[in-house]
């Protein structure tokens, strides 16, 4: 009974979680790249997902180890290296044009 109960609040968080409203990848620039995916799937979860342009492109890098930290103190799986190489490209490919 205690059991069910645990699990029956569990299920009811998980689903709270899923309910947020979540951006839908074709507002995202070249929406079907490993890139785009990484951001909306791994970015979306605590706030919605960052559109690219929100940043210029030295600006990213700052960002995304802030966000780690964020993920590692929230018990978030963190990015793999790899992942954030894709991610960072991504991120800065379509950022703001710098000021100059
Ligand atoms: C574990 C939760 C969490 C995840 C996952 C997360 N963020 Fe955040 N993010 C936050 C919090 C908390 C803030 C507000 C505090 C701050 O800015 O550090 C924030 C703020 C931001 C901001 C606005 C502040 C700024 O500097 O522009 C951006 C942009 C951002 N996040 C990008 C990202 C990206 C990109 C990812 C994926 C790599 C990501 N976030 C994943 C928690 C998270």
């Amino acid at each position: 009974m205690k059991v069910a109960g645990v699990a029956g609040v569990m299920a009811m968080v998980l689903a709270a979680c899923s309910e947020k409203p979540q951006p839908v990848a074709r507002d995202f620039p070249d929406a079907d790249s490993a890139g785009a995916i990484l951001l909306v799937s791994r970015c979306g979860t605590c706030h919605v997902a960052p559109l690219p342009v929100a940043h210029v492109a030295d600006g990213w890098l700052t960002v995304l180890n802030r966000m780690q930290m964020r993920m590692r103190s929230r018990g978030y799986p963190l990015l793999e290296k790899e992942e954030q190489r894709v991610l960072l490209e991504y991120l800065q490919v379509h950022a703001a044009p710098a000021v100059k």
